[in-house]
């Protein structure tokens, strides 16, 4: 995607928790709830790995991020390694096909940065490459009052200074400069307090610039985490098909948890068809709030149960095809709905009645 492009299909927004938030005009999607695009990484994705009892005792600790966009889950991870004191090694492969916003993603208003500069100054190392290839961008952004509300201040003084020196400097050595600034500014005071462990060679997190189905299938890594944050299905199938979940399940370490935002029926059927033990996430009002799946169905709190087996079996359950990971968005969704259409499976509606008339006098 062209850089001077950001603005037609990208629309900044403050969400409620005051994190920068972003709606894709082209997908017609949102990248992240209006009611808090870092509140929802924390609720729906972060807080649901249980990550004290399952991952803080592993030695490496190796994390797929699929969708990244501008951050928010691997973001709010780290911050969870930074608070809990996580003594391991800490491995982060981002899939996302649009290099503009992960080369934006350490520089946002992301709710984060005040109290952990840490986060944004480990992407910027580990994205430095990325950044000063795409320095233009980041110069366009901050320089227009259009945008330039959506960044850190302290980012757009330092980028709004590097421009100005014109980048005549050999590029290792503006790029360690600019390390060096973050470094300097907003971390080395604070690693002097005792709680605060920082290496950041413990760090390395890998960019993967390309659509995630053809990352995906040359990945060969065991995975502990793995995020996926895909827009809609309905609006974009592509990262939803039995076929992608069989390579996540082939990337999955025994003891993996696979964490999503979706509640879907036929979601969570390819999962299961791939292999996967799925359970179902809850927010802290007890509402449905996203899936969760692991190889070990010991690592799932709450199971699947009768009901949404039986609604798997139905119209509501077929899922997404992809055969080969690489059909179109209309193919695969003309393929679905020609099965929906042909299936002889009963509809969604007449499973529920039947259920509710056989269990609890009607209440499910
Ligand atoms: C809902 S947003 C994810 C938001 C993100 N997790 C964050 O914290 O900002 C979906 C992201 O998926 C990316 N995307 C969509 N289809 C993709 C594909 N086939 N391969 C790689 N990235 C894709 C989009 O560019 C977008 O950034």
């Amino acid at each position: 995607m062209c850089n001077e492009n950001v603005g037609s299909y990208l629309k900044f927004v403050f969400t409620d928790d005051k994190s920068v938030g972003l709606y894709n005009n082209d997908v017609g999607d949102i990248y992240h709830s209006i009611f808090g695009a870092k509140s929802e990484a924390e609720g729906k994705f972060v807080a649901p790995l249980d990550f004290m009892n399952n991952f803080y005792n592993k030695d490496n600790l190796k994390v797929l991020d699929i969708c990244y966009g501008i951050g928010y889950n691997t973001k709010v991870l780290l911050k969870k390694i930074l608070q809990t004191n996580y003594q391991g090694k800490v491995h982060i492969d981002i899939l996302e096909y649009d290099k503009n916003l992960v080369t934006i993603s350490p520089f946002i208003k992301d709710s984060l940065f005040k109290s952990f500069p840490e986060i944004s100054y480990i992407l910027t190392s580990s994205l430095i490459n990325e950044i000063y290839h795409n320095k233009s961008l980041l110069q366009l952004l901050v320089s227009n009052a259009q945008y330039s509300k959506f960044f850190e201040p302290f980012y757009r003084r330092l980028i709004q200074k590097y421009h100005l020196l014109g980048y005549t400097y050999y590029h290792y050595k503006q790029n360690n400069a600019f390390l060096h600034n973050i470094y300097y500014h907003c971390i080395s005071q604070r690693i002097k307090k005792p709680y605060n462990r920082f290496k950041i060679n413990d760090f390395i997190i890998r960019p993967y610039f390309d659509d995630a189905r053809t990352t995906i299938k040359a990945l060969n890594t065991q995975y502990d985490i793995i995020f996926l944050d895909a827009f809609t299905p309905a609006k974009l199938p592509t990262l939803w098909s039995y076929e992608f979940f069989k390579e996540l399940y082939r990337l999955s370490a025994k003891d993996c948890i696979l964490v999503t935002y979706s509640n879907s029926v036929a979601i969570r059927h390819a999962m299961s068809a791939a292999g996967y033990s799925a359970g179902k996430l809850f927010d802290k009002d007890n509402r449905h709030c996203g899936t969760i799946a692991s190889r070990n169905k010991n690592l799932i709190k709450n199971p699947l149960d009768d009901y949404d087996i039986g609604l798997m079996q139905t119209k509501a359950g077929i899922y997404y095809r992809d055969k080969n990971l690489n059909s179109t968005v209309q193919e695969i969704i003309e393929r679905y709905c020609k099965e929906k259409m042909t299936s002889s499976l009963q509809s969604s509606s007449q499973f529920i009645k039947k259920y509710k008339s056989e269990h609890n006098n009607g209440k499910i």
